[in-house]
């Protein structure tokens, strides 16, 4: 398989997720980052460049100059990694894909209903790929969970918990860093903040999981911390096309939390538990009671998840490597397309399609929410 080249936009220095994409795409050496505009200010951009080894004819001073460049080059780049704050990723990921380059883009999405249906427009269109990196999902665990419940081993799905606490807003005029600045902020999150944040991992990571489709949904959005103007605490309940329900909570204040994003699946053959941050086991308990614990790397994980590990059972896997294997598919995929032989079925990791329903959910919730907490169709 030959290595692509990629480009980056953000990922800065002090930035968070950039630094992380740039690992987690190289756990697997199939791609090279060889171009980017990391920062808006040109002398974070221009040191960036040089920290990382980039020719200083590929450090750009915006996105939309790096777009056209590329898209010109005959070694230009195969796919862009959008790694900024969430306003920004729409006009960013437009550019590119007009410029006919394949898009790798943080949740959330966008921040309107128009705008992601514009971009999934504008990717289908152009026949492009389009990842959306909702990390959780590329776990061994979590898909094996979504490969068990394919096979209908669960038998019928009859509710759902999930819930994604944090507690590092807590408190007032502690904003957690930059990330936590521009997450607060209207101007720079689109007027959502926990929800758009952190339930939208919650609403991917159940319709991932288990193939549920949101009929309608109740939303609860709550301003709790003082001198917040953004949600930092929100729960919602879903009903699901198939009759199934669901309850969601999504929270920045719940102190003692870190990243707890956690799934419980009940069916009509058992349940399923799963946190993320235990993500190298599963529980899984029958419908006589009995608890298994499946770890990754043995023989108790369904094949097709299994074939993602890459190290023994007990040599531990984490997050860098969930966001390794969603890069493992897109990476592939675009390589196939590349010597003509890829087909839709081999896509194994969220699209933007899957984006837009994030950002389907979120504005959902926003009505509900708006009109007195009753119930909204998606
Ligand atoms: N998948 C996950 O689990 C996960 C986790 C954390 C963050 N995220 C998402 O990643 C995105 C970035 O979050 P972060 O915490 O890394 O933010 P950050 O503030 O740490 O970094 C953003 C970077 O983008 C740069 N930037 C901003 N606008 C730019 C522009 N127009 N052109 C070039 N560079 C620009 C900034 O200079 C900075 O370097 C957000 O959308 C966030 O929701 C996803």
């Amino acid at each position: 398989m030959k290595k692509l080249n990629y480009g980056m936009v953000g990922g800065g220095p002090g930035s968070f997720i950039g630094d992380a994409h740039r690992r987690s795409i190289n756990i697997d050496s199939m791609a090279q980052l060889v171009a980017g505009s990391f920062s808006r200010t040109w002398e974070k951009c221009r040191q960036t460049g040089a920290d990382l080894g980039i020719a200083e004819d590929r450090c750009y001073a915006n996105f939309e100059e790096m777009a056209k460049a590329e898209a010109a080059r005959a070694d230009g780049i195969d796919f862009v990694v959008v790694v900024t704050p969430n306003v920004s990723h729409y006009p960013v990921c437009k550019a590119f894909l007009e410029a006919g380059i394949n898009v790798a883009c943080d949740k959330p999405l966008c921040l309107t209903v128009e705008q992601a249906d514009e971009l999934c427009e504008l990717a289908d269109s152009k026949e492009l790929l389009f990842l959306v990196t909702y990390t959780y999902m590329g776990h061994v665990t979590a898909k094996h969970i979504r490969q068990f419940i394919k096979e209908g081993k669960l038998g019928k799905i009859r509710t759902v918990m999930a819930e994604y606490p944090q507690g590092w807003l807590a408190y007032e005029g502690e904003w957690g860093g930059k990330q936590g600045e521009w997450r607060c902020d209207p101007e720079q999150s689109g007027g959502v903040n926990c929800l758009g944040d952190l339930g939208t991992h919650v609403e991917n990571a159940v319709s991932t999981l288990t193939g549920l489709k949101i009929k309608r949904l109740l939303a609860k959005m709550d301003v709790v911390v003082p001198g917040r103007v953004l949600d930092d605490n929100d729960v919602v309940l879903v009903e699901f096309e198939d009759g199934a329900t669901g309850c969601y909570w999504a929270s920045q204040f719940a102190i003692g939390h870190d990243n707890s994003l956690s799934v419980r699946i009940y069916g009509e053959n058992g349940s399923i538990i799963w946190k993320q941050e235990e993500c190298e086991k599963v529980i899984m308990i029958s419908r006589d009671g009995t608890i298994v614990e499946r770890h990754r790397g043995n023989a108790g994980i369904e094949p097709k998840a299994a074939a993602y590990g890459r190290l023994p059972s007990g040599h531990t896997e984490g997050w860098l490597e969930a966001m390794g294997n969603l890069y493992r598919s897109f990476i592939t995929c675009i390589n196939a397309k590349k010597d003509g032989t890829f087909t839709p079925d081999m896509i194994d990791y969220p699209t933007v399609h899957d984006g837009a329903e994030g950002i389907r959910f979120v504005h959902a919730c926003l009505k509900s929410n708006e009109q007195g907490n009753v119930w909204v169709d998606m």
